[in-house]
């Protein structure tokens, strides 16, 4: 259980708790938010609504557009462009979503059966575009070619990092480097979008709008980290996926790379047969989630996720004490804290 490494003192009371308090600083805005990602999932064919409506109703934390939401309030923004910039940034989310899931053959996602698995690949495949390219139609309607900027090459970084990921996949000799290359793609690019146009709808100086992506950017790295572990000790029913999904796939993530290059030759040659060979055995998973504890590994991504926490609140403190700051403080605390 992750929750055991946590260091007495560490632990928050509640870190949900952090989630409910930014969701409430911004409630207004995620409930027109929310509206519009409805209203714009519609189309004329049926199978578009019907199964974006299966993921979108199955929830997920709406942490990304809360983040883009929770940007412009601290930069003293007080229009509306914010609101359809939170739902495009969640379509780009859910398009990502729709496809990693068929990409990674899961079963399970937001605690419900996954898109893929009840409509098939192609239907998954094929709305997840859809959702992107509606991302694109609100981003042209918002009409400022910087926000354009951004979040097109968000889109375009995260597939890159999925691409990058399926190449490195079932290979051991993955290196740091690369695996974190992987994440800031696949994952930080979207974090660091979404609280940068927040500054950018604002029209605060340049210097802000830098600090609120590095925000991001380091959020989202500490958030994959935190999923990479989680993988590998949540409880299913607690994370709305499948454990061990990564391990199935082959996924040179942080917890694995760290037990690989600290076994012995042995141990390595047990990596290679169940991550290279992609020859699994009953026990198998049992058997790495023994040597991640032995070598601690499991303990060190989150130590890695800390750090990159620690240097989003860093950006942080380039904007003075608010409710808005410390709110956003807080979700640094909280994306830690779910690996309790
Ligand atoms: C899932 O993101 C994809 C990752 C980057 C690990 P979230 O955990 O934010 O997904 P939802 O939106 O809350 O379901
Ligand atoms: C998360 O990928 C990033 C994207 C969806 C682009 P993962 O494959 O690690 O996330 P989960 O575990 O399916 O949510
Ligand atoms: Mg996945
Ligand atoms: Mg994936």
């Amino acid at each position: 259980m992750l929750r055991d490494l946590l260091l007495p003192g560490e632990e928050t009371q509640n870190p949900e708790a952090a989630l409910a308090t930014l969701t409430s600083l911004v409630r207004d805005d995620l409930e027109a938010c929310n509206r519009l990602i409805v209203e714009r999932m519609d189309s004329p064919v049926a199978l578009i609504p019907q199964l974006a409506a299966h993921i979108v109703s199955a929830g997920g934390k709406r942490l990304r557009p809360l983040l883009t939401l929770a940007a412009a309030r601290l930069c003293g923004y007080r229009g509306t462009r914010h609101v359809a910039l939170a739902a495009c940034v969640e379509f780009i989310h859910t398009a990502t979503l729709l496809h990693d899931d068929v990409v990674d053959e899961s079963a399970l996602r937001r605690g419900q059966a996954s898109a893929n698995a009840l409509f098939g690949n192609k239907a998954s495949v094929l709305v997840g575009d859809f959702l992107f390219a509606r991302a694109f139609q609100i981003m042209t309607g918002d009409g400022s070619l910087r926000v354009m900027e951004i979040l097109s090459s968000a889109s375009a970084t995260i597939a890159e990092g999925e691409v990058l990921q399926l190449v490195t996949q079932n290979d051991t000799a993955t290196t740091e480097e690369q695996y974190l290359q992987v994440i800031a793609g696949k994952t930080a690019a979207l974090f660091a979008a979404a609280t940068e146009v927040g500054a950018v709808v604002a029209d605060r100086p340049e210097s802000e709008a830098l600090a609120l992506a590095a925000y991001g950017r380091h959020l989202g790295m500490a958030f994959q980290l935190v999923d990479d572990a989680l993988d590998y000790s949540a409880r299913q029913a607690e994370l709305g996926k499948t454990v061990g999904d990564d391990f199935r796939e082959g996924k040179i993530t942080l917890p694995v790379l760290l037990a690989f290059a600290r076994g012995d030759e042995e141990e390595r040659a047990f990596w290679r047969r169940v991550l290279e060979d992609r020859d699994q055995q009953p026990g198998d998973l049992d058997m790495a989630q023994g040597l991640m504890r032995r070598y601690g590994t499991l303990a060190a991504t989150i130590d890695r996720a800390r750090d990159y926490g620690r240097a989003a609140l860093d950006a942080l403190s380039a904007f003075p004490d608010g409710a808005e700051r410390r709110a956003l403080a807080g979700i640094v605390e909280f994306c830690i804290a779910r690996a309790r």
